[in-house]
């Protein structure tokens, strides 16, 4: 898989019973702490194994940093980098850097799945549940900090969560017997939604009510201070798109927000609802159920 499909990660076929996921992604700061910028971007990196079913083993860095920058700064992108690695328990065996302008930072990630069991784009099907497992508006709060109009709390929270592993959402994807998923990163929750939609072949209906949101992302979409990507990603998906009059200008816009490290995005059998909560409790992992999977096309968002 990976030439053809959209999906997050390549996958190669061992055996049977055993296939390999290969991914790699890497980007400039998001927040001005070097340790917590490793540590996000490695959780993005590995969260692409986690979206397609798998389980990360295996990564090498990915860097290129300024020739001026000192020392004890690179080494805290690489630390933050290597304990979040370590913390999903996949070994971090080398890497390369080279010299740039701008810090770039990520992660050449190898996973193992199941051939029977990876998750894909196309495998959401009529009647599933769509399950969120991170809050959006990620996007706007960076863009608040790199203007300098954030609230420390604000930034604080979204670290939080953009460095908080899918490891345990991929693990209940896996065990609830997903077959359509993603990982909501740069095209945004709507973005992301449109390529399952479309891939899948079926129409989403999202309750706008029930998406989570960082405290800081309303106040900030209402005052504008969206990145430029979350232009680009409405004029990419919008035609797809049928939004309820209610849902105003900035909740639109929060919807096509891009995410860097954001949550998984999949389909989940209703009758397994309730084992799915209690089970999402158990393993303290947030999930929020935000829409339904139909037959048809688009995307439709009510209040
Ligand atoms: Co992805
Ligand atoms: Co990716």
């Amino acid at each position: 898989m990976g030439l053809s499909s959209p999906d997050d990660a390549a996958i190669w076929r061992l055996s049977d019973e055993q296939a390999i996921v290969v991914t790699t992604d890497f980007f400039t700061p998001v927040v001005d702490t070097p340790y917590e910028y490793g540590s996000i971007a490695a959780a993005n990196s590995l969260s692409d194994v986690y979206a397609m079913g798998g389980r990360p083993f295996l990564a090498l860095n990915i860097a290129a940093l300024p020739d001026h920058l000192p020392a004890e700064i690179s080494s805290e992108i690489l630390r933050g980098g290597a304990e979040k690695a370590r913390e999903a328990g996949v070994v971090v065996a080398g890497g390369h850097t080279v010299k740039d302008k701008e810090p770039k930072f990520g992660l050449v990630v190898l996973g193992f799945v199941h051939p029977q069991k990876i998750i894909s784009k196309s495998g959401l099907k009529p009647g599933d549940l769509l399950v969120l497992t991170k809050p959006l508006g990620g996007g706007v709060t960076t863009t608040a900090l790199k203007q300098e109009k954030v609230d420390e709390v604000h930034v604080a929270e979204a670290i939080e969560w953009m460095s908080r592993l899918n490891r345990d959402a991929g693990q209940l994807a896996v065990e609830f017997d997903a077959r359509g998923g993603t990982d909501i990163t740069g095209f945004g929750f709507l973005g992301h939604a449109a390529e399952m939609a479309e891939a899948s072949g079926v129409s989403l209906h999202v309750e706008y009510s029930k998406i989570p949101l960082l405290s800081g992302a309303r106040g900030y979409a209402e005052r504008g201070i969206f990145p430029g990507g979350a232009f680009d990603n409405k004029a990419f998906c919008e035609a797809m798109v049928t939004f309820d009059e209610a849902i105003d200008e900035p909740a639109q816009m929060l919807l096509f927000d891009p995410q860097t490290s954001g949550g998984l995005l999949f389909g989940l059998k209703r009758e397994k609802l309730d084992v799915f909560m209690k089970r999402a409790e158990e393993l303290n992992q947030p999930v929020w159920v935000v829409g339904e999977v139909r037959t048809g096309k688009g995307i439709e968002v009510k209040p």
